[in-house]
């Protein structure tokens, strides 16, 4: 058995947890690459990683690339129904990694296990959603020093790191994974799109087809939400507080309307907005007689429900992930505690489009040990080279040739004067 420290569900999971672990590495063909070129130049030798993400196959995998880079490595989770026990009995029984999450940890248990992994005192974090950032800045200022730099995965992460430079407290760098276009246009959009719909029919085994479906706020993670929703047949309406965005949804063949207007007449809200209270009392009292609601924005703040729990006359669990709630005699079903649905009642999003993100994620660690001390105390982006080269591999990967320009057009595309 392992001996390394961790706080973990269940160690007898491990065997099932490396099987599923192998199975998504078939799909990660960029990290593979990566994987094996740490292995022989070891980067991130003498490194301590403390993350703080999703405990799924695919962050194994990630984890494993860091590992065979030579860094020592310490995972909590970043949402408290997001981890797979099986994955986090593996880490520590065959990968070397310190996991301290387990699936449905209170508030109390997730917050003592971000701190057991920031115990190891972490030269590099990664966060998906700036937890650690937040503890290690607040309550734990004494592990700045020895923190070179880190990474943050998400939206939600990256706004408020933004605002922590903004506000000039931001102690160390961290590179925007989340805004690189081999993670946003990818993860966000398809993954997003395909593992929130899979989370809802996992939770529910609904027929989308002729329901009328909200989707809450239409930025990379709602376009793909939408767009999916609609190929199975549902009647996608769309809510924004963006004009821009609105238009595009229109244009996008998607009806747009206010949440007030739509929650008559919907039987399925989800909400990917990064926003809170988007579903509260206002629109809980219009809803009709079996609407169903979830989330698949970061934080477990979109859906007001501590408003929806004071309305309610009534409250059960009617099946796994699905509680029932009776709000002036007419049932409403909340998914997955409001957290993300697609990691709380699924499995996240498919291997394939987190090989980029993690892919970036490991480049980025590497890019940060070499360059850290010339970095500004700032959220910054990810470096094209890396971005591009990601997508080079992963097209390699999947067999795609492109054309490359003529001297003559990229001298063209150079120049103002050359004309008809
Ligand atoms: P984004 O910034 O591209 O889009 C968010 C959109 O929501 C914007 O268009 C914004 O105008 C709109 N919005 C904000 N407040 C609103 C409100 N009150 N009502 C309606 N619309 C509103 O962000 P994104 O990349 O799409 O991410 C959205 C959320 O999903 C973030 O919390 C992000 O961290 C999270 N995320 C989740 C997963 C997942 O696996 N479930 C994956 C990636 C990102
Ligand atoms: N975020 C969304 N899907 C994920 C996955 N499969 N693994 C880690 N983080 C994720």
């Amino acid at each position: 058995m392992a001996t390394l420290p961790s706080h973990i569900a269940n160690p007898a999971l491990a065997e099932a947890g490396r099987s599923r672990i192998e199975w998504a590495e078939k799909d990660m063909p960029v990290l593979r690459l990566i994987r094996e070129r740490f292995e022989k130049e070891k980067p991130l030798a003498g490194q301590r990683v403390t993350a703080c993400l999703h405990v799924t196959t695919e962050t194994a995998n990630l984890l494993r690339t860091l590992v065979a880079g030579g860094a020592e490595v310490a995972i909590c989770a970043s949402n408290p129904l997001s981890t797979q026990d099986d994955v986090a009995a593996a880490l520590v029984e065959f990968y070397n990694v310190q996991a301290y999450c387990i699936k449905g940890e209170d508030h109390e248990t997730y917050y003592n296990h971000i701190n057991q992994a920031l115990d190891i005192m972490p030269t590099l974090t990664m966060d998906d959603g700036a937890d650690t950032v937040g503890i290690i800045h607040q309550e734990r200022k004494n592990l700045i020093d020895t923190i070179i730099g880190g990474t943050e995965e998400t939206t939600t992460g990256v706004i408020r790191l933004k605002a922590m430079a903004k506000d000039g407290v931001l102690a160390y760098p961290i590179i925007a994974v989340n805004d690189a276009d081999t993670k946003h246009l990818f993860d966000n959009r398809y993954g997003t799109g395909q593992s929130t719909l899979d989370g809802i029919l996992r939770a529910t085994n609904v027929l989308l087809a002729g329901k009328n479906v909200v989707v809450a706020g239409y930025g990379w993670c709602g376009r793909g939400v939408a767009m999916r929703a609609k190929g199975m047949g549902a009647n996608v309406i769309v809510t924004e507080i963006d004009p821009t965005k609105a238009i595009e949804a229109v244009m996008d063949g998607f009806r747009v309307m206010t949440m007030e207007e739509a929650a008559p007449i919907t039987d399925i809200f989800i909400t990917v907005t990064g926003c809170k209270d988007v579903l509260d009392d206002r629109h809980f009292t219009k809803m009709k007689d079996g609407a169903i609601i979830c989330n698949s924005g970061h934080f477990n703040v979109e859906i007001n429900i501590p408003q929806l729990d004071a309305l309610s006359s009534a409250r059960r669990e009617v099946r796994q992930y699905v509680e029932e709630f009776v709000v002036n005699g007419k049932k409403v079903y909340l998914l997955g505690d409001g957290r993300l649905i697609n990691l709380a009642s699924a499995e996240g999003h498919p291997a394939s489009v987190m090989d980029m993100s993690f892919a970036n994620q490991s480049l980025c660690a590497e890019f940060m040990v070499r360059n850290a001390a010339n970095l500004p105390k700032d959220c910054i982006s990810v470096p094209d080279a890396i971005d591009k080269e990601v997508a080079r591999l992963k097209l390699a990967a999947m067999g795609i040739s492109i054309d490359i320009l003529t001297p003559e057009q990229d001298k063209y595309l150079n120049s103002w004067t050359e004309g008809t």
